[in-house]
């Protein structure tokens, strides 16, 4: 009988050696329907019933979607769930009108409605796809699912591991998700946090393995807010590439591995622990220690491990160059439960902080809670920007911009890897980059999904 505080503590001992069919069955191609549905999955251990859940194609996660860079990605969304929705293609460079942005790029897809969605996709790396209509709700309920572009040559790895990770706020005695998905705490402070974390969908993910056997890992945070902060034990390896896109070098994992909502990492390892162990993709940032997905090792590929992978090619274009005469716009995030905020503009109202609460809305860019009439940055295409952004918040926020890539300037002018989302400390300030290529009106919010809720969402104009 598995007890409630052992469904809270779970994941300290999974050592459960369960091997995965892995996807088999799932549509991998770039064509065809995909529909959100209601499901039922044992999320929960199985004393415990299934859990209702919302997917893509009714399971969790949604289809891997695995296709070759440059491919042409049509999938016509079918909404069969009770809310209106949409689909994002997270990290994707891709054609504005086909961004998923319910009230931006396109209406909601209403239930029973349908949009077809037709893209191209420049870039190799990993992405992924989520509803990006009350994503806080509809994210958590868990529709998203993994978007693999693959390079016209593949790394040289045994295996390829897709290793999505979440949490979940389950009820403790039904296993079934938490209803409240605008909790005035949760918007208030770090956002929805589970009590119930998972990778692809299970607590005891587990996959066999050889030593010295060499796999990619694709790290995805589907979390709600989870920053998640993981270490390797019985592997070794590097990473090779962050948000998608490739590293100049493979760096070796010698620090832990941190997460944010939205961001994702390629990791290339290789099994060092003996026949009869197990390696894991350990959790630290709670119950130090625990495991994030298990790899028993079965017996041995090679006497030898291999030699330092090289780095994955570069995706094409991707440079941020004229910084000098780039234009500048600044950033300040304000809010939240001990935050500085005394009063910001709702709905075109100046409100005091204490109305902003009675409103369940609680964080503001630059002294407005969501969306403004004028974007943040209004540029024409081919211009370089910097955004300087400053968290005046007590909370870390992970900000996401949509379309593009951007890089981190340092102190020094050094530049950052290309990422999609930032994940900021409360109290810094950090400066970011990019060459404004891609035309259209590109999200830019925070990706801890209850924040983004209450009012951590802007936008830049690209024309
Ligand atoms: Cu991954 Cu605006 O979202
Ligand atoms: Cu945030």
């Amino acid at each position: 009988m598995i007890t409630r505080r052992h469904f809270l503590a779970q994941g300290a001992a999974t050592t459960a050696a369960l091997a995965l069919p892995g996807l088999a069955g799932a549509n991998t191609a770039g064509f065809g329907e995909i529909r959100a549905q209601k499901a039922a999955i044992q999320l929960a251990p199985a004393s415990y019933p299934r859990t209702e859940i919302w997917g893509y194609d009714g399971v969790m996660p949604g289809p891997e979607l695995r296709v070759v860079q440059g491919a042409r990605v049509q999938r016509s969304f079918l909404n069969e769930l009770p809310q209106a929705s949409s689909i994002h293609w997270h990290g994707i460079r891709i054609d504005n009108a086909m961004d998923g942005v319910a009230g931006l790029t396109q209406p909601a897809v209403e239930t029973g409605g349908r949009f077809d969605y037709d893209f191209l996709v420049p870039d190799a790396g990993t992405y992924w796809y989520h509803a990006h209509n009350r994503s806080a709700e509809q994210v958590a309920r868990g529709l998203y699912g993994a978007l693999i572009v693959e390079e016209s040559e593949a790394p040289d790895v045994d295996r390829d591991e897709v290793l999505i990770l979440d949490d979940w706020l389950l009820d403790p005695e039904t296993a079934q998700i938490d209803p409240d998905f605008s909790s005035r705490h949760d918007r208030s402070h770090a956002g929805r946090r589970g009590n119930f974390v998972a990778t692809n969908g299970r607590y005891d993910l587990s996959q066999e393995v050889r030593q010295n056997e060499r796999l990619r890992l694709r790290l995805i945070n589907a979390a709600n807010a989870r920053i998640f902060v993981l270490a390797l034990s019985g592997m070794d390896g590097w990473t090779v590439a962050l948000d998608g896109m490739p590293l100049p070098q493979p760096e070796p994992v010698s620090e832990a591995i941190v997460l944010g909502p939205g961001q994702r990492a390629d990791l290339i390892v290789d099994i060092t622990a003996e026949p009869g162990e197990t390696a894991h993709l350990v959790r630290l940032e709670d119950q130090e220690g625990a495991s994030q997905a298990a790899f028993p090792v079965i017996g041995q590929a090679s006497a030898d491990r291999r030699a330092t992978p090289l780095s994955l090619p570069p995706n094409p274009g991707m440079d941020v160059t004229g910084l000098d005469a780039a234009s500048h716009a600044r950033l300040n995030m304000q809010g939240g439960a001990m935050g500085t905020l005394d009063a910001a503009v709702l709905n075109g109202e100046r409100k005091s902080f204490r109305e902003l609460v009675d409103a369940n809305e609680f964080w503001a860019f630059n002294g407005t809670v969501g969306m403004t009439d004028t974007p943040l940055i209004n540029v024409s295409k081919g211009e370089t920007a910097t955004l300087e952004i400053y968290n005046d918040t007590s909370f870390p926020h992970a900000m996401h911009l949509h379309g593009m890539h951007f890089r981190e300037i340092g102190k020094d002018g050094d530049l950052g890897p290309f990422r999609d989302t930032l994940l900021m400390f409360g109290g810094e300030t950090r400066t970011i980059g990019f060459v404004a290529d891609n035309p259209g009106d590109w999200l830019f919010h925070c990706h801890m999904l209850s924040h983004a809720a209450s009012g951590m969402m802007t936008w830049m104009k690209v024309t």
